[in-house]
Formats: C-alpha cells, sequence, structure tokens
C-alpha cells in the first residue's frame, strides 16, 4: 500500500460503525454485500441499501437480550427478530470496561448534541500502529501494554527528562470535557473525554521563550503494534502543535473517555485532543514531548504536504483535493443510520468563538 493510501482509502462508502463493530465483521459478507449494494446502481437484483437489514441488528438484539440473560429465552421463544432494539435500552445497558475515573468537574461543550456510543467510539477508529482498517485498532491492540508508562520531555524547558505517567499526572485534576472529534475523512463523533488542560502540565516543565512549537511522538512497538511492520507511514507517529494552541484551554491531554481509563485502541494511556483541529492532530500513546523552536514535522503533513496541512483546522470552505469537506457525516446516538446523518462541517468544528483570534490575519487556505 502506498503511503496516501492510508486516510486515504476514503471513498465516501464507509460503514457506520454500528454496523461493523464486532471484531469478526471485517470480512462479513453482509457488511460486503451492504458496501457493494451501495456502489452499483439500484435494481431489482440489487435492491436500494435501505432495504437491506444487516444482520449485525440481529446481533446486537441477541447481544442485548444475552446481556440482560435473556439469551436463551429469546432463542427459545424463536426471538428472531430483526428489529433494532430502541436505542435508549441499547444505551442503558452499555457495559463499560476499564477502570472508572475519578472526575473533579464536567464541561459540556459539544452544545447538547447526541453522544456517541461507547461501543462506536471504540470501534471504528484510526491507529495504523495497528492496522489500517476501522476495525483493527480494537481487534489488534490487545497485546499493547499501556502500564507501566513514561514520557520524555525535552528541549526548550527548565524542567526536563523521563518522567512515570503517574508523576505527569499527580497534581492535576481529571476533568470531562465533551467535545465534536471531526475526522479529515468527514465523519464525526461527539465524545466524552477524561483529561487535563494540556496547558497545566506543560507549564510545570516551566518552558522558554524558545519554545515557540511543541511536538509529539507516539511509542514504536512494532513488537506489540502489528501496522507498524508496514510502511505505510514514516513511523513514529509525530504530530505538532503552536505553543499557543498548546495552551488554549480546549487542548486537552486525555487519559480516558465515557468516565473510563482509555481502552488502547484510542491511544492508552495518554493522547492528545484538539476539538478545533482534524482527528489526526489528536495523536495516541504519547511518550515525548518536545519543546522546539520551529514548527515540527508532522506524519501526515510529511506524507502528503497537498493534503494534510499542519495546521489542519476544520475548515469547511478548504476541501481535500480528494473530497468536499463541506459536510460530515455524524455517527450518534443509535447509529443504525447506515447512510444518513450528514451535517453541515462548522469553521473550526463548531468552536471558532473560542479559537478563532489564534489565527487573526493568516490566510486559512494557505496554512490549511
Ligand atoms: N495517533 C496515532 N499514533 N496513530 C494514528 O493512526 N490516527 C489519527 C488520530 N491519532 C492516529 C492517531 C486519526 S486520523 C484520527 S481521526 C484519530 O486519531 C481517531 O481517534 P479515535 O480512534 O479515538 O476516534
Amino acid at each position: 500500500m502506498s503511503r496516501l493510501e492510508g486516510l486515504h482509502h476514503y471513498s465516501g462508502l464507509e460503514l457506520a460503525p454500528s454496523e461493523r463493530f464486532d471484531d469478526e465483521d471485517t470480512n462479513h459478507p453482509q457488511i460486503l454485500a451492504l458496501l457493494e449494494a451501495n456502489m452499483r446502481v439500484p435494481s431489482e437484483k440489487n435492491p436500494p441499501p435501505s432495504t437491506i437489514t444487516p444482520e449485525s441488528l440481529y446481533r446486537r438484539r441477541r447481544e442485548v437480550l444475552k446481556m440482560l440473560g435473556l439469551g436463551a429465552v429469546g432463542l427459545a421463544t424463536g426471538c428472531h427478530s430483526h428489529a433494532a432494539p430502541p436505542a435508549a435500552e441499547a444505551t442503558k445497558i452499555e457495559a463499560i470496561p476499564g477502570a472508572p475515573l475519578t472526575i473533579a468537574h464536567k464541561l459540556d461543550d459539544a452544545g447538547d448534541e447526541t453522544q456517541t456510543r461507547y461501543k462506536d467510539a471504540t470501534h471504528y477508529n484510526n491507529f495504523y500502529e495497528f492496522g489500517t482498517g476501522k476495525g483493527d485498532p480494537s481487534a489488534n491492540s490487545r497485546e499493547f501494554h499501556p502500564k507501566p508508562w513514561s514520557v520524555e520531555i525535552a528541549g526548550h524547558a527548565e524542567r526536563t527528562g523521563h518522567f512515570s505517567l503517574e508523576d505527569i499526572l499527580k497534581p492535576h485534576p481529571l476533568e470531562e470535557r465533551i467535545y465534536r472529534m471531526r475526522c479529515v475523512e468527514a465523519w464525526s463523533m461527539v465524545i466524552p473525554w477524561v483529561g487535563i488542560p494540556l496547558a497545566n502540565l506543560l507549564k510545570r516543565f516551566k518552558p522558554t521563550s524558545q519554545a515557540r512549537y511543541v511536538a509529539f511522538t507516539t511509542v514504536n512497538r512494532p513488537g506489540e503494534m502489528p501496522g507498524l511492520r508496514r510502511p505505510v507511514l514514516d513511523w513514529p507517529y509525530r504530530e505538532g502543535l503552536r505553543i499557543d494552541e498548546a495552551m488554549h484551554p480546549l487542548t486537552l491531554m486525555v487519559v480516558g473517555m465515557y468516565g473510563h481509563v482509555l481502552p488502547n485502541q484510542n491511544g492508552a494511556p495518554l493522547r492528545l485532543i484538539v476539538p478545533w483541529k482534524y482527528g489526526f492532530k489528536g495523536i495516541k500513546s504519547i511518550v515525548k514531548i518536545e519543546f522546539v523552536e520551529t514548527q515540527p514535522i508532522t506524519t501526515w503533513n510529511q506524507s502528503g504536504p497537498d493534503e494534510y496541512g499542519f495546521y489542519s483546522n476544520v475548515n469547511p470552505a478548504v476541501d481535500h483535493p480528494r473530497w468536499s469537506q463541506k459536510t460530515e457525516r455524524r455517527i450518534a446516538g443509535d447509529g443504525f443510520n447506515l447512510f444518513g446523518n450528514r451535517i453541515a462541517t462548522k469553521p473550526f468544528n463548531g468552536y471558532a468563538d473560542q479559537v478563532a483570534s489564534l489565527y487573526a490575519g493568516m490566510d486559512l487556505r494557505k496554512n490549511f
């Protein structure tokens, strides 16, 4: 696969995660049939997608029954309905694995928008170190060890060195922030993240006046991350922010989601969330934070400089060279709407009031 085929085998024909969250769905014939149905012109032989009932709806029902301890009853009474369970039912019983976190403050910065289900947010991922398919990170990250973890702080700061994750986090109360996340591939989610403002963390290391940018690096463990064995990107994954972006109060260093510790596929144990930028700026499984003087090399920008800028602020006025950025497919709520939920993309992902001033006087078409 060429490097650009990464984010990049995007064709506008993705499946909603709810239709493929079971790991074994990756090559599921029903799913392949659905994709194909969408690609082909509808005909009698070839019905439009809306007339096809995905098997996963049926499987979801089985799963619901199983969790309620009713699996056997359901089967005994011939309860093989293809109807989806009501959203409330599915949401209510959604079990969140992982240790619960103690949260000091909560902030809903997604304006009451419907949240993405935990299962969707954790089974429809981009984490190429575990593979390029949306189901690969959940399927292939089970052998990854996010504990113990240490982070190197380097560059233009008074305090540098290697610090354990516990030491890094200890002084900071955890906050929950509900943010929209807009992927450059034109899908989006609404996720309750748990973390600390990056600014509070960075200040403790006393960056000097030469620290104009902050560079982040992901861990590089080919033994635990099978995707690293393929040269899809120039590993390790790297990202960067201007220091004022890094210090902005919306920028979050994340350790959890949905009130619990971050699952491996979402970037355990430490990842970045910058809600007004495309999702690829949210680098996962961070092992190094470096204060630098010049704009750092970032993975996607290096891979496709014409397609992925350093800034990567969400901007519906600047299309990706291969697709429009005017709208996005919102993956939220019951998630069963396979081809719908398309909404208008907002400048800065709806956070313009808070962040537009960071870019005053800049040409955002050039600095995309
Ligand atoms: N970080 C690393 N190290 N590797 C990746 O492949 N993918 C990015 C970003 N962070 C990626 C990464 C992309 S393209 C997106 S959209 C988000 O992670 C997805 O985050 P999520 O899987 O938690 O939704």
